[in-house]
Formats: C-alpha cells, sequence, structure tokens
C-alpha cells in the first residue's frame, strides 16, 4: 500500500520504518530540511534498539523515502499518518495546533478519497475536529481515522510488528477496510485489531497510560508504607502480582514515571475530565503522588547526611527516563541532579546513552564520566536513578576502590539485601529494608 507519513519524531520516524518493513512504499515527511536530508543519507535521528537496521534496509531497497514536499507525499498515499506533537499547552490540555494545521495544509492538496490517521495522542473529540477542517476546505471525501501508538520506548520495534493490540478509531466501512489491510501483517499471531468509534479510540490511549501510571504510583506508595511498617516491596510486589487480575508488570516503584508519554497523558486526561465538569480524584492523587515520589532519593539523602549536602560529592548512574533510550524528558534523574546542586553538591554522572541529551541541557552542571566506574571516583555515595542492564551487577569491588563510602542510595531496587549485607555496603533503596 502507500503510505505517506507526517511528521517524524519518534512515533512517525517508528510508524513510517515499520510500515515499510511489511512491504509498503512510505514517504515521510518532515519540515525540518536538515533532518530529512540527513535520514535521505541513511542518517537515523533518534536511537531506539533494532530500529536502525529496518531504517537502512527500507532506504536501500527504496521503500522508505523522506521529503519536505508535503504534496509530493499527499498525491501519493492512500493513507496519511499524521504523528505530530501535542505538547501540553499552558492550561495542560493538548496543544492541537500542529494537527490542525497540517490537516488544513492536506485538505488544500486532496484530489481523491484518502484516509487520514491520528497516531498522535490526543483528546477526545480530535478526529471531529480534524474531520471538520478537511470538510471547510476541501470537498473531497476523506475519513479520519484514530489509531493510537501503545509504543514503549527502548522496545519500540517489537511493539509495532507484534501488538499486543491495534485499536482502529472510525466508522467508516471503506477506511475500516483499508486499516484492516494495513494491520493484517502486524496481527497474525491473533492478536486483536479492535475497532471502535473515534471517541472511544481516543479515549482508550488516554486511559490505558493513565491506568498504567496509577498503577506505578499506587505500587510507590506501598514501597513508602512498607519502609515505615518494615516490610519488603519486592515480597508484596511478588504476592498482588500472582494474581491473574492485578497482573505481574508494572509493579515496581521507584523514583517516579517519567517520560513523554504518562506525565503528559495523565495531566491531558485530567484537563479533559475538568472541561467535561468530571472531577477525575485518582489523576490528580497520582500527578502529586508522582511529584513527591521524585523527591524520595534526595530526602533519603538529606536524612542521611543531617540536613547537610554542601561540599558533599556524588555519583550518578543513569540519567534516562528508563533503560534502553536516550530520552531525559521528565527524567527523575533531572530532579535529582537540580536539588543537589541547589543544596551545594557536586555530582558526576554517567548514562548508556542519554549524556549527550543531559549535556544539551543543563551543560557543565555536572561532570560527565566516561563509564560508570569512573563516575565513583572520590563519591561520598552512588546514586542510582535507572535500572539500565549494565548497572545490575556490576564489579563492587572495582567500585569500592573507587568510592569514597561505600554508601548506596538506589531509586530502582537493583540489587539483592543480602548481598549488600555481605559486601558491607550502606544500602538504601526503594521500600525495602534499609541496610546498614
Ligand atoms: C509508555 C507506554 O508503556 C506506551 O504504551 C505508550 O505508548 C507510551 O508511554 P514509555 O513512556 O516508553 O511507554 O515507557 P514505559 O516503559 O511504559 O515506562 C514509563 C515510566 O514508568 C518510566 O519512567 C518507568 O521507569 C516507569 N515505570 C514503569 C515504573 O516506575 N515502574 C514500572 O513497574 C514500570
Amino acid at each position: 500500500m502507500k503510505i505517506a507519513v507526517i511528521g517524524t519524531g519518534y512515533v512517525g520516524l517508528v510508524t513510517g520504518t515499520c510500515l515499510a518493513e511489511t512491504g509498503n512504499t512510505v514517504i515521510c515527511v518532515d519540515i525540518n530540511e536538515a533532518k530529512v536530508l540527513k535520514m535521505q543519507n541513511g542518517e537515523i535521528p533518534i536511537y531506539e534498539p533494532g530500529l536502525d537496521v529496518l531504517f537502512l534496509r527500507n532506504i536501500e531497497q527504496k521503500r522508505l523515502t523522506f521529503t519536505t514536499d508535503l504534496a509530493v507525499a499527499v498525491a501519493s498515499a492512500q493513507i496519511i499518518f499524521m504523528a505530530l506533537p501535542t505538547p501540553p499547552g499552558g492550561d495542560g490540555a493538548a496543544d492541537l495546533s500542529y494537527i490542525l494545521g497540517a490537516a488544513k495544509d492536506i485538505a488544500k492538496l486532496v484530489t481523491e478519497y484518502k484516509v487520514i490517521v491520528n497516531k498522535s495522542t490526543v483528546p477526545v473529540g480530535t478526529a471531529d475536529k480534524v474531520q471538520a477542517v478537511f470538510a471547510e476546505h476541501t470537498s473531497v471525501k476523506i475519513d479520519v481515522v484514530s489509531n493510537p501508538e501503545f509504543l514503549r520506548e527502548g522496545v519500540a520495534v517489537e511493539d509495532f510488528m507484534k501488538p499486543d493490540r491495534v485499536v482502529i478509531g472510525t466508522r467508516s466501512e471503506q477506511a475500516r477496510k483499508l486499516m484492516a489491510e494495513l494491520y493484517g501483517p502486524y496481527v497474525r499471531q491473533g492478536n486483536p485489531v479492535l475497532f471502535m468509534d473515534e471517541k472511544s479510540s481516543e479515549l482508550t490511549k488516554y486511559a490505558a497510560n493513565s491506568f498504567l501510571a496509577t498503577k506505578i504510583t499506587f505500587m510507590n506508595e506501598v514501597a513508602n508504607l512498607c519502609e515505615l511498617v518494615g516490610a519488603d516491596v519486592d515480597a508484596v510486589r511478588r504476592g498482588i502480582g500472582s494474581d491473574d487480575r492485578i497482573g505481574k508488570r508494572f509493579l515496581f516503584p521507584g523514583i517516579g514515571y517519567g517520560g513523554s508519554c504518562f506525565p503528559k497523558d495523565v495531566q491531558a486526561l485530567a484537563k479533559s475530565a475538568e472541561e467535561n465538569k468530571y472531577d477525575f480524584q485518582i489523576l490528580k492523587a497520582v500527578m502529586n503522588i508522582n511529584e513527591k515520589q521524585k523527591t524520595v532519593l534526595v530526602n533519603k539523602l538529606l536524612s542521611y547526611y543531617h540536613d547537610d549536602l554542601k561540599g558533599k560529592h556524588f555519583a550518578l548512574w543513569g540519567l534516562a527516563f528508563k533503560p534502553e533510550t536516550d530520552d531525559i524528558r521528565e527524567a527523575p534523574a533531572l530532579y535529582i541532579i537540580d536539588e543537589l546542586i541547589a543544596k551545594g553538591a557536586t555530582v558526576t554522572v554517567f548514562d548508556p546513552e542519554g549524556m549527550e541529551n543531559v549535556k544539551a541541557l543543563i551543560g557543565d552542571k555536572v561532570a560527565y564520566a566516561n563509564n560508570q566506574y569512573d563516575a565513583l571516583d572520590a563519591a561520598d555515595a552512588l546514586l542510582i536513578a535507572t535500572e539500565w542492564s549494565v548497572f545490575r551487577n556490576p564489579d563492587f569491588e572495582r567500585m569500592e576502590e573507587k568510592l569514597a563510602s561505600k554508601v548506596i542510595f538506589d531509586g530502582r531496587n537493583l540489587y539483592d539485601l543480602q548481598k549488600m549485607i555481605d559486601l558491607g555496603y550502606y544500602y538504601n533503596s526503594i521500600g525495602r529494608k534499609l541496610v546498614d
């Protein structure tokens, strides 16, 4: 099939590349000329495991091309994906200006039936708004379909190629047929393509992410309580996760969820509820608790050092909001860095992929180490903010030689408590017994 993807951000690029991989001809459009030029030369602008191989292969096979010319893309495509940013506006509601702007531009170019697919995360009612823009600017029949993405950074290729489900919001039979044909190759194992109306589809995305954020938040609260009563959150997590109704996943407590989706989507759903005069109380609690959870590690430090971090030097492992990504948006590590510096401490950081992005954001506010061990030089303590695999089984003897004190504050519960007792570390983690 012939596809156009408008917007080559994270979602657009993964979508375009993975759609090309099953044999479709995909043309990706972006207004950023320098970026398009780079992609035409085979340079991939994001880090996502496995995507580079698919990206290059499909460029070589001429199934994946890039342009700044919207007219060329619209003319050739039966299905046009919009993968454009929907940042929170000043009031927390998603800003739809990119989407509605693109819809207007496309509307002026269409000469025959097209399916316009909205891949961005948008408030309920956006498909109707996009349809209205088309109605205003063209008499050509088009269908606007809502098709939210459920990609997780780090495993996005797998999520796209073998999705748990595909959600398609449309009431048009013609659009439904085309979308079923397009997604057929991705659900051959039998996972469902769920057809529904546009509004339900739009709400599904927000509800899914908000539910997951709520699940994590609930566990963060259980972890905090565990510390107070002397229970172990790992045991509680296993105890409840074995119940199929609860499930094992997304029960890991930490220092708050981050990233480009959860914080934005919870906020947008709360806003959407508010606009409809519904008091969605649980979402407000989730947002507040998550902000508080980001402070947990620093609070532990403050109590260990009797409220005085002046002159202390810390090593920080992990900057990305989660492993296998260089994305630092809403990363708890950034909050920790700000707080430590504000309180007069110095910090040396290491992250396998996130260093460049942090450098671009905060420059020399912190020192950057070449590897995880060098970050430990003369540090009063090690802080862990992201659960990268390379941090899971480190050389503790080598660490001991570098650290000024054998002290670890772990925001991701990476180490076995007994092991830390045997090694003689002070080890403070989330929702588990203190090793001192
Ligand atoms: C999420 C959704 O999973 C995905 O379906 C959607 O399309 C986009 O948002 P992503 O933001 O890439 O994906 O990351 P995810 O793996 O879901 O983690 C989100 C945050 O929750 C991270 O900050 C992570 O550290 C945190 N988390 C996750 C926990 O604190 N505990 C857990 O048990 C799981």
